[in-house]
């Protein structure tokens, strides 16, 4: 099996405007490209413009695409209004938007200062906010037709997960913001839509959150019931069906994507998987045993 292969027809997202948060590297890179191939004109977003100007003109060059590096902290209300009138300058309308734009690290949480916690729930929380308000006032002000936010959240939005507590409240936040507007929203023809990833290696995640040797002793495929991390394109087909015409009817949907991951860390008897074969045999018997009695 190719999960590495594309799979939308050619020309899928032609005629489409995207604006990806965070387009710059990672995640939001890989989606880019695959959106740029698959005909979409898409500017990239985040708060260094060398690297996106870098990014934009790597992807060009290798898509035929149309790629525009603009600069903006989604923090910054003004900065996400200055980011729209930019796309719309440069495209004429804007269709989709993609929030993928996240910060996180690892921390016991009492060691965190009440501002390094804003900062994760500012660019996270707030920062999607900021460009879902933005937007969505931009599409219902202008009437257009039919529209798409697409959010990347994680699984632990409604697990939590400890040591990222501040980026758990944000992406809760974040995907109770998805279904929220998927039905009051709908009557403008906005569509909202979540993914929630599981582990996909990416230099950022991985910097912040498997620093130094952590990366080998927490070896994250082995959560994976598919005992493999994910793949950028498999992450990215999802992405583009998703804000493409084929998902018109997918509205306040989170599509899990993890291989099975968060799953097996919830099911209670799911350790038993650690039982060998050759045990089961005297395990039955035992079982047995005492039903005779
Ligand atoms: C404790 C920390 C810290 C750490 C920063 N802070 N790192 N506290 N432990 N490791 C504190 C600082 O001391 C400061 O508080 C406050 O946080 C803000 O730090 P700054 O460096 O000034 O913030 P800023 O420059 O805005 O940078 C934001 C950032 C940074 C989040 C801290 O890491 C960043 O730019 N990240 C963007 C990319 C990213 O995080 N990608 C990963 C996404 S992965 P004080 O009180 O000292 O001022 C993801 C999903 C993961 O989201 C799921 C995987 C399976
Ligand atoms: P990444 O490369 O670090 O992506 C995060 C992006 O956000 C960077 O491009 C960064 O660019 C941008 N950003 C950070 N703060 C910003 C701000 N204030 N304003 C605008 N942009 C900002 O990490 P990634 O792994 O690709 O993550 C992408 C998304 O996937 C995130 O939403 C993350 O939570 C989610 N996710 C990832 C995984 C995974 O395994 N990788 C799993 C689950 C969910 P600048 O630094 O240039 O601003």
């Amino acid at each position: 099996m190719d999960f590495t292969a594309k799979m939308l027809r050619d020309d899928a997202l032609k005629g489409k405007t995207i604006v990806v948060t965070g387009g710059g590297s990672g995640l939001g890179k890989a989606m880019t490209k695959y959106f740029l191939e698959l005909g979409a004109n898409v500017a990239i977003s985040s708060r260094d413009l060398e690297k996106l100007k870098t990014t934009a003109a790597e992807l060009e060059t290798q898509t035929g695409g149309n790629c525009l590096p603009i600069q903006c902290d989604v923090r910054n209300y003004d900065e996400v209004e200055n980011m729209l009138a930019e796309v719309l300058k440069a495209f004429g309308k804007v269709d989709v938007l993609l929030n993928n734009a996240a910060g996180n690290f690892i921390s016991p949480t009492e060691r965190l200062s009440a501002h390094a916690f804003d900062t994760i729930i500012d660019i996270v929380l707030k920062g999607s906010k900021n460009c879902t308000l933005a937007f969505g006032k931009h599409w219902i002000d202008t009437k257009q037709e039919s529209s798409t936010i697409l959010n990347i959240v994680t699984t632990y939005a409604w697990t939590g997960s400890a040591y990222v507590v501040p980026s758990a409240t944000a992406k809760a936040g974040v995907l109770a913001m998805t279904r929220s507007l998927a039905v009051e929203w709908a009557k403008y023809g906005i569509r909202s839509n979540a993914i929630a990833p599981g582990p996909f290696p990416t230099k950022g995640a991985w910097d912040r959150l498997l620093p130094g040797d952590l990366a080998e002793k927490f070896d994250m495929a082995k959560k994976v019931p598919l005992k493999r991390v994910g793949d950028h394109q498999e992450l990215a087909n999802l992405a583009a069906y998703l804000v493409s015409d084929f998902s018109a009817y997918v509205n306040g949907e989170v599509v899990t994507i993890d291989g099975g991951e968060w799953l097996k860390g919830a099911g209670q008897f799911n350790l038993l998987e650690e039982i060998p074969e050759e045990m089961w045999d005297m395990l039955e018997a035992m079982i047995k045993a005492k039903k005779n009695k």
